[in-house]
This record gives structure tokens, C-alpha cells and sequence, in this order.
């Protein structure tokens, strides 16, 4: 039984985020999103998710690849990105998580969780990501 973990935000839920979904679920038997809180996600300089925790929670529960959702977030620590390191490391724990798995634009990022399960990192799709769709539909709405 292979318990696997992946972090995001999840925001304007797209193909990108289900080709990472689906990938995971078939390196596991079950997968759980740290879905950041509606405050951890506005600290990562994007300004406040479109949707807010409880909506992307229920997109992602109707997926056929996620098996849970807990809210990930916590007192911010900073670090260039936000890390929320010792959050992370409780949430493997609490969890008895395996793997923990993370798109490639993470690299390195989470290698601190080495020392509680195995980490691996999955080439991020090109060319779709939450900040260009809204930056498509902000320019679309400006040529209107
Ligand atoms: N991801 C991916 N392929 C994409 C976009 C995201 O594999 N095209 C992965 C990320 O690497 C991360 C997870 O999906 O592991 C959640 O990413 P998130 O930051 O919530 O989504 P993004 O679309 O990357 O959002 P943003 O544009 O705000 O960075």
C-alpha cells in the first residue's frame, strides 16, 4: 500500500494539474493533496486564489485520481518561496505518507522530506499553468 502526497494550490484546476494527478495515482495505491489554505495561497505572490479552499477541494474530490484532500497552511516561513517546512514534515508523518511527489518546477524543494519518504519530481506539462489562463482571460477582457 503505497500512501502518496503531493502539495499545490490547485487554482482554476486545468490539464496540467490532472496529467500530475493521474501520474501520481499510478505510481500509488493512494493519493492525498496538501491543498494550500486560501492565506498560504495568496503568500506566494499571485494574489488570492480564484476559487477559494472549499471549491477547489470539491474539483479535486471529483477527480477520479484523488483519494483525500487536507488543508495545508500554517504560520509562513519564507524562504525566497513559501516552505512551511515543518508543516510538511508533520503532514508525512501524521499521514504515514510513502511518497511525496511534485512537479519538476519544484526540483530540489522538497528533498528535505527525504529523510521521511521518497521524493520524486514529474516533468510539469508545457504550456498551461493557473497565472496564464489568467493572464489570457485579462487580456481577452481588455480587448473587449
Ligand atoms: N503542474 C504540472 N504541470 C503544469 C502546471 C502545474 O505538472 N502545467 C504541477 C505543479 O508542478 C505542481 C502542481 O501541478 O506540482 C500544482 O501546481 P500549482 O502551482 O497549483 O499550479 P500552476 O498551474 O503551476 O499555478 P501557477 O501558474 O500559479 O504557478
Amino acid at each position: 500500500m503505497i500512501r502518496a502526497l503531493t502539495f499545490g494550490m490547485f487554482d482554476l484546476l486545468h490539464y496540467g494539474h490532472l496529467r500530475l494527478l493521474e501520474r501520481i495515482a499510478r505510481l500509488s495505491d493512494r493519493l492525498i493533496v496538501g491543498l494550500a489554505d486560501d492565506e498560504l495561497a495568496a503568500a506566494n505572490g499571485k494574489g488570492p486564489p480564484f476559487y477559494d479552499f472549499d471549491l477547489r477541494r470539491e474539483m479535486l474530490m471529483h477527480t477520479r485520481h484523488v483519494d483525500e484532500v487536507v488543508r495545508h497552511g500554517g504560520p509562513i516561513d519564507g524562504h525566497g518561496r513559501v516552505r512551511l517546512v515543518g508543516e510538511k514534515i508533520r503532514l508525512v508523518r501524521d499521514l504515514r505518507i510513502d511518497l511525496v511527489v511534485m512537479g519538476d518546477d519544484w526540483r530540489g524543494e522538497y528533498d528535505f522530506l527525504n529523510e521521511y519518504c521518497r521524493v520524486v519530481y514529474l516533468t510539469r506539462t508545457p504550456g498551461i499553468s493557473t497565472s496564464e489562463i489568467r493572464r489570457r482571460l485579462s487580456e481577452s477582457c481588455d480587448r473587449t
